[in-house]
């Protein structure tokens, strides 16, 4: 990275931004409650119990030497912690958390519950995970347990209660993570009848269930809960979704039975998290992670091709699981085992990786894993140290990552990411759809990205949320494809839009209600009267249809949903040219002035460019500014504010060299000196303080 130095005044635009936003930041961060540890954390996955311990104090002080001050560890220790039905072993535990403290590396503790010991599922064979085609699991690989089983659940209990007795007063040990990446529901006997007393106490009266699920509909009709399948797939679209309630739900409790295990024992200051995975739709992250502290999850690209659009959006979407900084649980120190050609990220995109998720409100960052293990199912993974016990080549700039951790860190403590756009993610939409894609190639997920994409750009900040989040922060909401879309939420945003805010909704929105049947209103459903217009038919699109307005002309792909206007004040944005008859010189996005603010409904899925001056349009008209205006294409800017603070990271995404001016003098972090330009070499980066 090299520096300039001409002095250059403050833009208008820059000077509102920093205004706006360093006296508004009241979220507080850091990376832990400990004041006493780092305020960022750079870890690794640590399998103690792999390795003999006369290696330990080697593996610690190479981590020491790259400036690793975090390990998670006994995410699947089970075995070694309770070899045996009650007889637990944690002197090993005790050991290497210790020796971990002697090289400042403090321990986030796995539960063990993710890899059950072979005497717990042969003993307890009703603890395994039963498919959807009633196929019981057998012991082997991890996750093979119910997560419904009340079996299962005594035994995780214990172990957590085990663990927590021992650790919950170490100074050592920051946190817990619960299991590891809950995924795979279970169709078992006993998580059935779970699902019938769930559906009962929803509905009380299977009456009720009959009415909202339309069960007169291929004879369905129930006369008790226990009639009531219970499959993934292939079923009357209410019962999917309550299926994915329960689910969550399921998980929800699954959690809480350990909590429950460790939160009595524990230091106030120790988190309890899980670790998720991004844009992973098996159940409801907003409701799993109401008991949880913090929400942590794995970063994976899986192989080169980093897209860091989508990544920025995963990042996002975490940060809103709580509203608050997270953590990267898992990282790829350069490339993983799972994908179908595990290439490697480019020299220098493990630490543009890094500080991406810092940018994004990260405050740790923890690779997987720091050792090669012998033997076991990920003998392929990328590692900070081979089989050999030496580091790999990404070692040298995971240790430079540290070290830039260790010189920002104080900068960055109490600095949250800032936002005046949000975008809504929704579960039930994004299960809606996919239940039901109508196109298989609509990806509700994909739709966020496209939508993601140019708001990121632009604005250069964007909270990902749910529906129910407040919203009077926000200059502009944007719900890509709200489809499914209660009542409840509708006023929600209704009274957002009508108190100042601008909210768009994208295609496929309000067409559902809660129970996932047909909204009685056309599209948006119960938002059309306010909208002051409606979709009057959608159409799956094999080709390209043309689209045009003031705003530009390009084309819609995948979906385009006829829109009429209702009300004299409705404007028209964009409309189709000549395709299938029914959409030619139709409207495909309106706009209505809504209170004191608007709702605009976009119905096609625009191309890029298209949407980029729809979204430009829609910021101008909210008054959301860039925090650095004409940055070159590929680099990302990122502002984390805290009281009276603010730091600016910029990410060179590209591989090839940038220059880009700031709006004045910043001081860079890394060697303490101030510019009013910055030259960043191929993914390069800088991190500079405002304040
Ligand atoms: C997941 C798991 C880890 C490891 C990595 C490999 O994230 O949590 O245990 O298997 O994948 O990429």
């Amino acid at each position: 990275m090299q520096f300039h130095r001409p002095l250059r005044l403050l833009t208008a635009a820059t000077l509102f931004t920093l205004l706006a936003f360093a006296p508004s930041c009241t979220a507080f961060s850091q990376a832990t409650e400990y004041s006493d540890k780092p305020s960022l954390l750079l870890g690794a996955a640590w399998y103690p119990e792999q390795w003999p311990e006369s290696r330990w104090d080697a593996d610690l002080a190479l981590m020491e030497a790259a400036h690793i001050n975090l390990v998670r560890i006994g995410e699947f220790a089970w075995s070694a912690m309770e070899p045996y039905e009650g007889k637990y072993d944690f002197d090993w535990l005790d050991h290497a958390i210790k020796l971990a403290e002697k090289h400042h590396i403090c321990v986030v503790l796995g539960t063990p519950t993710a890899a059950p010991p072979a005497w717990l599922t042969t003993k307890y064979p009703d603890t395994l995970r039963v498919d959807e085609n009633s196929v019981r699991d057998e012991h082997g690989n991890r996750q093979q347990f119910s997560f419904a089983s009340s079996r299962y659940r005594k035994f995780a209990h214990e172990i957590a209660e085990k663990m927590a007795e021992r650790y919950g007063h170490n100074s050592n040990v920051i946190g817990w993570q619960l299991d590891n990446e809950y995924a795979a529901p279970s169709f078992d006997p006993e998580a059935k009848t779970q699902f019938h007393a769930w559906l009962k106490a929803k509905y009380g009266k299977i009456e009720n269930l009959n009415d909202h699920w339309t069960t007169a509909y291929w004879s369905q009709t129930y006369d008790n809960f226990d009639e009531i399948p219970v499959r993934q797939d292939h079923e009357n679209p209410a019962l999917l979704l309550d299926w994915k309630h329960f689910v969550s739900d399921t998980w929800k409790s699954y959690s809480e039975n350990q909590i429950s295990a460790i939160r009595p024992h524990a230091d106030k200051r120790q988190f309890i998290t899980t670790n998720t995975m991004g844009w992973f739709d098996g159940f409801d992250e907003y409701v799993v992670h109401s008991n949880l502290d913090i929400a942590a999850w794995d970063d994976y690209i899986g192989n080169e091709h980093y897209d860091y659009f989508d990544n920025g959006a995963r990042h996002d979407l975490t940060r809103g699981f709580k509203n608050k900084n997270f953590w990267v649980m898992e990282t790829q120190p350069a490339f993983v085992n799972w994908h179908r050609i595990n290439s490697t990220l480019a020299r220098g995109q493990v630490r543009d990786m890094a500080w991406q998720a810092i940018g994004h409100g990260a405050d740790a960052v923890e690779y997987w894993q720091w050792r090669s293990a012998l033997n076991g199912q990920e003998q392929y993974h990328g590692v900070l140290v081979g089989a050999d016990g030496t580091p790999v080549p990404v070692y040298d700039e995971i240790k430079q990552v540290g070290d830039e951790f260790e010189k920002t860190g104080k900068a960055l403590l109490g600095t949250t990411p800032q936002s005046s756009v949000a975008l809504i993610n929704d579960y039930d939409s994004r299960w809606a759809i996919n239940f039901q894609r109508h196109n298989y190639t609509f990806d509700p997920v994909a739709e966020m990205v496209v939508f993601y994409k140019p708001l990121l750009n632009q604005a250069q900040g964007v909270d990902v949320i749910s529906a129910q989040a407040p919203l009077s922060k926000y200059k502009l909401v944007v719900a890509s494809g709200l489809n499914v879309l209660p009542k409840e939420t509708a006023h929600h945003l209704l009274d957002y839009a009508q108190q100042g805010g601008n909210l768009v909704l994208g295609p496929r929105s309000g067409m559902k209600d809660e129970y996932n049947a047909l909204n009685i209103e056309r599209q948006p459903g119960p938002l059309a009267d306010a909208l002051g217009g409606r979709v009057d038919q959608f159409y799956a699109l094999e080709d390209k249809v043309p689209v045009s307005g003031d705003l530009g002309s390009g084309t819609a792909t995948l979906w385009a949903e006829q829109i009429s206007t209702k009300s004299s004040d409705a404007k028209v944005l964009l409309r189709y040219g000549a395709s299938n008859g029914w959409l030619d010189n139709q409207p495909a996005a309106i706009t209505r002035k809504v209170g004191k603010g608007s709702i605009t409904y976009i119905g096609a899925w625009l191309d890029d460019d298209l949407l980029a001056k729809v979204t430009a349009s829609l910021l101008l008209q909210s008054g959301v500014q860039p925090v650095i205006s004409n940055t070159p294409e590929g680099v990302e800017v990122c502002l984390r504010a805290g009281t009276n603070k603010s730091v600016i990271i910029l990410i060179n995404h590209n591989n090839t060299d940038v220059h880009i001016e700031l709006p004045r003098a910043m001081k860079n972090l890394l060697d303490d000196t101030s510019h009013t330009s910055v030259d960043l070499h191929g993914y390069d980066i800088a991190v500079l303080q405002e304040k």
